[in-house]
């Protein structure tokens, strides 16, 4: 696993908060109770490393997690990287204070953080995108950020239904959008392999 040994380093309420904007970081994004945190721990090989929940609302902070550092090949120095969980969009018992204070910090993440070599932005297959998973991929379009989607909670599909979820999806992505998309499950461990590569990939890039 390309992702193991992922350490807690710390919670953010801000963007400055977070550890040095240095080496290459990739973040976990999706609506409140999508399945971000559990499917975070589940790239790590990790079950309790990010706090996940029934209850939407459960990430309330930006948590960096580090990774050991990454080889490169020969002559290249090793490249510090980190997963970072985000709070989750779109939860309407947060305070609507705290919602829009999240709002404000992710957008500043996103468009400010160097280190940010991409977004696993996690969504449940059963439904199609709300207007945040829109919006991030309108945003990885205007930007050029790369973007891999999780369409999660397959577990809750037949395969069939899986494929057919993951083939709809990507008919509707315009062209020159930079993302990939997969089926997932974090509790099945389906597409777990697939993720980590592509994961991985984007922190060398
Ligand atoms: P917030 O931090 O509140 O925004 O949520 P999150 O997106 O981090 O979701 P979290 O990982 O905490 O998971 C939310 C709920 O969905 C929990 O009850 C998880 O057990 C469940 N869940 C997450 N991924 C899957 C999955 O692939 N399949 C199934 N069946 N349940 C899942
Ligand atoms: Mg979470």
């Amino acid at each position: 696993n390309p992702l193991h040994g992922a350490q807690f380093v710390l919670a953010a309420h801000r963007v400055n908060q977070l550890p040095p904007d240095l080496g290459a970081e990739v973040a976990f994004a999706g609506r409140s109770n999508a399945g971000k945190s559990s499917a975070l721990n589940a790239l790590a090989g990790h079950k309790g490393l990010a706090r996940t929940s029934k209850t939407p609302g459960r990430t309330q902070q930006m948590v960096a997690f580090a990774l050991p550092p990454l080889a490169q090949g020969e002559g290249v120095p090793p490249l510090t990287a980190r997963l970072i969980d985000l709070p989750g969009y779109g939860y309407a018992k947060v305070p609507e204070e705290l919602r829009a204070h999240w709002k404000q910090e992710i957008d500043a993440y996103l468009h400010h953080r160097q280190s940010l070599r991409g977004v696993v932005l996690i969504a449940d297959i059963r439904h199609p995108l709300k207007e945040f998973d829109r919006m991030m991929l309108d945003f990885c379009f205007a930007t050029g950020l790369p973007c891999h989607l999780l369409l999660t909670k397959a577990d809750k599909l037949s395969r069939n239904q899986a494929a057919q979820a993951l083939a709809a999806m990507r008919k509707s992505f315009p062209d020159g959008l930079h993302a990939t998309a997969q089926v997932f499950s974090s509790p099945a461990g389906t597409g777990v392999d697939e993720a980590r590569a592509r994961v991985a990939e984007l922190l060398r890039t």
